[in-house]
């Protein structure tokens, strides 16, 4: 190791090294800025985060593991993104989370990043801010919480709450049982237990090869959540000595790997934007379509809420994320290092699996194709994805008659009118929901059904929309349409009763209106009623410079990186 970037800072017996130890010391030694590597432990911990609420804990144990290897550790608190509060959705917020982080990291005196993400957005955020600086990190994810069970019955976090409140509906369950449940649902500390966003991005993270191997999945209440936390402290001062960055861990190879995780994990489709905004930050060419071509064909093989029957600590207690990659190992590329400088096919050679009913094998996956299809056609120009695995397999080539919504609260306004024309066939049409036009892309697009046709038993329906979808979420939901409505994609020009064909075998989403009579419609005024003309702050910044989601929904002027490059003097 030659000179450490934090000797910019410490380094010099004049008047500004002065001043940057010196209110540095409390207690610290001189030794203390003499060549030792300095961690920062981004903390996204938040008493409005309660997914990542213990993360001061999991810092305490960082430090441990910097000390004991030499390092002197800072805990950085950052921007922090709780998905159940913060509105109007927290994917707003994740390129300013990702933009102020980057932002600190550069500023401040800092050789190498320990990131500590869990809810939702906050690993995404974590690693598009690595990605644009390029310091030395590693990734901690905070880990699901402990599986619920109420009166006798498994409780899935999302999930339930769906099924708990149609009992009381029903009169199968009182309302005061109803409350009861909340805190057997979020039993302990960390984030959903479910196969949703959070548990996805963790996993996705360790298949990038940016936390130790065989970390993501285990549990926030699991001491060997500390444990590993000790080892990643440690493991950060050596990133710092050996040189290893984020843009040599995360390359083209590696995002090969985490769409691959991504299909046998059977993960959330927000993983698809995440990834591309994260490679939008090394400029590695990563497209919608490499996602359909590496993924499509993946086995799912992880039985796990909201389409399976467990829940994370399942996964962990059966052999935990290692165990799923050494099934596919075979479809991994072997050139992709992780953080520790070895390949992540190296860890994948004694992985066991101790409960087949939770990940299944090759030779008898859960499903047999999982991943995401990319459709094309005149109502997605630039791309539309669908997770077949958690559609109806029947629904997957349909025509149908569109049913158009302009916005949610519309549609929650007329979706029960007894008067809506709309019939099993229909296909529901949500826009408005991209990522300009909420702002924002909430996780609005499996639209509910009308109760007229719940009634018949009607549980499926195709539904098409701009927006995106939780992650424990299913349907046959056509998602991601871009460009947007409120972006001028077609999207804003269908009528009630187009006809809308959908064949997912051959990738194709189509609006059955010729080119003259679209050409027509586009010179109407559209829609410009219900979407979003934010005239100051941060909205009006986003909607100005957001992209869409077939690259990632960042903002244009932070795509690419600025790189670590150390600023002018403060004083
Ligand atoms: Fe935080 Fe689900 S609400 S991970
Ligand atoms: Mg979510």
């Amino acid at each position: 190791m030659t000179g450490l970037r934090s000797d910019n800072w410490y380094g010099g017996d004049n008047r500004d090294g002065y001043i940057h130890r010196a209110w540095m010391r409390r207690g610290l030694p001189q030794s203390a800025f003499e060549g030792r590597p300095q961690i920062a432990i981004a903390n996204t911990a938040s008493d409005l985060t309660p997914c990542n609420a213990h993360f001061n804990e999991v810092a305490e144990s960082v430090k441990q593991g910097v000390y004991e290897a030499g390092g002197i550790p800072q805990n950085l608190p950052v921007m922090s993104l709780g998905e159940t509060n913060v509105r109007p959705t927290a994917m707003l917020w994740r390129n300013l989370a990702a933009m102020s982080m980057e932002e600190m990291f550069r500023a401040n005196p800092v050789d190498g990043v320990v990131l500590l993400g869990g809810c939702d957005k906050t690993i995404p955020a974590l690693l598009m801010a690595a990605a644009s600086v390029d310091l030395p990190a590693v990734v901690i994810p905070g880990g699901p919480m402990l599986s619920g069970s109420f009166r006798g019955r498994p409780m899935a976090c999302g999930t339930d709450i769906w099924k708990l409140s149609e009992d009381v509906r029903a009169g199968a369950m009182t309302q005061e049982l109803f409350q009861r449940s909340e805190s057997s649902m979020i039993r302990s500390r960390g984030h959903c237990n479910t196969m949703g966003t959070a548990s996805t991005m963790g996993i996705v993270a360790e298949a990038l090869g940016m936390t130790i191997p065989g970390l993501a999945g285990t549990p926030a209440a699991d001491s060997r959540l500390l444990e590993a936390s000790h080892a990643t402290g440690r493991l950060a001062v050596d990133l710092v000595r050996s040189d290893r960055r984020p843009s040599q861990v995360i390359t083209k190879a590696a995002f090969h790997n985490a769409i691959v995780a991504l299909g046998a994990i059977g993960g959330s489709t927000n993983a698809v934007v995440h990834l591309l905004a994260i490679a939008g930050r090394l400029g590695v060419d990563l497209s919608l379509d490499d996602f359909d071509r590496i993924g499509s064909n993946v086995p799912m093989l992880v039985n796990l809420q909201p389409a399976g029957e467990y829940l994370m600590e399942d996964l962990f207690r059966a052999g935990g994320p290692l165990a799923v990659l050494q099934q596919v190992k075979d479809l991994l590329d072997p050139s992709a290092i992780t953080v520790t400088g070895k390949p992540l096919v190296d860890y994948l050679t004694d992985q066991e699996i101790w409960d087949s009913a939770v990940i299944g094998t090759r030779d008898a996956p859960i499903q047999d194709h999982a991943g995401i299809a990319v459709l094309q056609g005149n109502l997605a120009p630039l791309g539309a994805i669908i997770k077949p695995a958690a559609a109806t397999p029947a629904l997957l080539t349909h025509r149908g008659r569109a049913v158009v919504f302009d916005s949610v609260e519309d549609c929650h306004a007329r979706i029960d009118d007894p008067d809506l024309e709309v019939d099993a066939d229909s296909v529901l049409v949500l826009r408005g929901c991209g990522p300009k036009g909420y702002p924002g892309m909430p996780e609005v697009s499996n639209m509910p059904l009308p109760t007229k046709l719940l009634q018949q038993g009607i549980r499926d329906m195709v539904r098409i929309c701009d927006g995106r979808m939780s992650g424990t979420a299913y349907g046959t939901v056509v998602l991601h349409v871009a460009p947007e409505a409120a972006a001028g994609g077609p999207l804003a020009l269908v009528r009630d009763g187009d006809m809308i064909e959908l064949d997912v075998p051959n990738r194709v989403l189509r609006l059955d209106v010729s080119d003259e009579e679209l050409a027509t419609r586009s010179a109407e005024p559209a829609m410009t009623e219900s979407v979003a003309h934010p005239l100051r702050g941060w909205e009006k910044l986003y909607v100005d410079h957001v992209g869409q989601a077939d690259t990632g929904v960042d903002l244009d002027f932070l795509v690419g990186a600025t790189g670590n490059a150390v600023g002018r003097e403060s004083h």
